[in-house]
């Protein structure tokens, strides 16, 4: 079984130029298959407004939300190194609230490090953070919490001002003590100026290629969403979204047509123990667990 990342092994990957993967993940399967797949970081970001929750922005999810949705990716992700956000405004009122919203998150959602967004204006917190043994990742660039001030979702650092401000904010927040930054929407010069200038892993999304690690959002790679949206900076890699509609309007029809259930499907006297077809039970159900660590179902007799 391999072993969870630290921020020392990133700070490694970096220096060994060992490119850093990093995939949001908000519930128990999500996190599961990402671990299962190799990633290396977990990052419960609160997309999940946007995401799972429905919300036109990530400004009303909750320090509540992102406890409970940690904690569910923290049971199925042992061994990976997992990043909660802290939501809109849950950090920056007051130091207090900062340190009791973080230990909340820390200690009730099972996290190894936290995720603020903003520069220099927020580094004094990140400098408590990490006083208190929290390790801490920025992220700069288009901050969604800032959505309203920046005036929408648009492509960060393309003026020469921008530019400098992103550069003294990365600097500001590594002198803080963060482990690592990440870079959303930033146009790819400013990105690799920053990520040579900083001894810490930059991890971009849509900031191009020059960057130690990228991030991406799970329901974005996966088309797990409605209805079927490309973005430029992203990469489908499948489009679940299509194969589960189809799923269930193929379960709707089978059920109209009683189609489904079929022979296979149901108990007759003297066949075998339901309880084996249940949780629990999934080892006696067949569940088997290969070399490569896919888990494989195979047919359960039902007599
Ligand atoms: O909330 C989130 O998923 C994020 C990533 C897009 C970096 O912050």
């Amino acid at each position: 079984m391999r072993k969870r990342l630290t921020i020392h092994s990133l700070l490694k990957m970096k220096q060994e130029r060992n490119a850093i993967s990093v995939l949001t993940a908000y519930d128990y399967p999500s996190a599961k298959l990402a671990e299962e797949a190799g990633i290396d970081v977990i990052l419960v970001g609160d997309s999940l407004g946007n995401v799972v929750l429905g919300y036109e922005t990530t400004i009303p999810v909750t320090v509540d939300d992102i406890v409970y949705h940690t904690r569910s990716v923290a049971r199925a992700a042992a061994h990976t190194f997992i990043v909660a956000d802290m939501p809109f405004l849950s950090y920056g009122a007051s130091r207090e609230a900062t340190l009791l919203n973080a230990a909340r998150i820390m200690q009730q959602g099972g996290a190894q490090a936290l995720k603020l967004e903003g520069g220099a204006e927020i580094a004094s917190d990140v400098e408590a953070l990490v006083q208190a043994g929290i390790p801490v990742m920025g992220h700069l660039g288009l901050t969604p919490q800032s959505v309203h001030q920046l005036g929408g979702y648009k492509v960060q650092g393309k003026t020469e001002k921008d530019a400098q401000k992103l550069m003294e904010d990365a600097l500001a927040l590594e002198k803080a003590g963060a482990f690592s930054i990440v870079l959303e929407l930033v146009t790819e010069p400013v990105a690799e100026a920053i990520s040579k200038a900083l001894t810490i892993p930059t991890i971009g999304i849509g900031a191009g290629r020059a960057c130690d690690g990228q991030v991406l959002v799970y329901h974005d790679i996966l088309q797990y969403s409605s209805p079927y949206f490309e973005k430029k900076f992203v990469k489908t890699y499948a489009d679940i979204g299509t194969t589960i509609r189809g799923a269930i309007e193929s379960f709707v029809g089978e059920v109209k047509t009683h189609q489904f259930p079929a022979e296979e499907h149901v108990f007759q006297p003297g066949s075998s123990s339901p309880a084996a077809l249940y949780g629990g039970g999934a080892a006696e159900a067949g569940e088997q667990q290969s070399a490569s660590g896919k888990s494989q179902r195979k047919e359960v007799p039902l007599t």
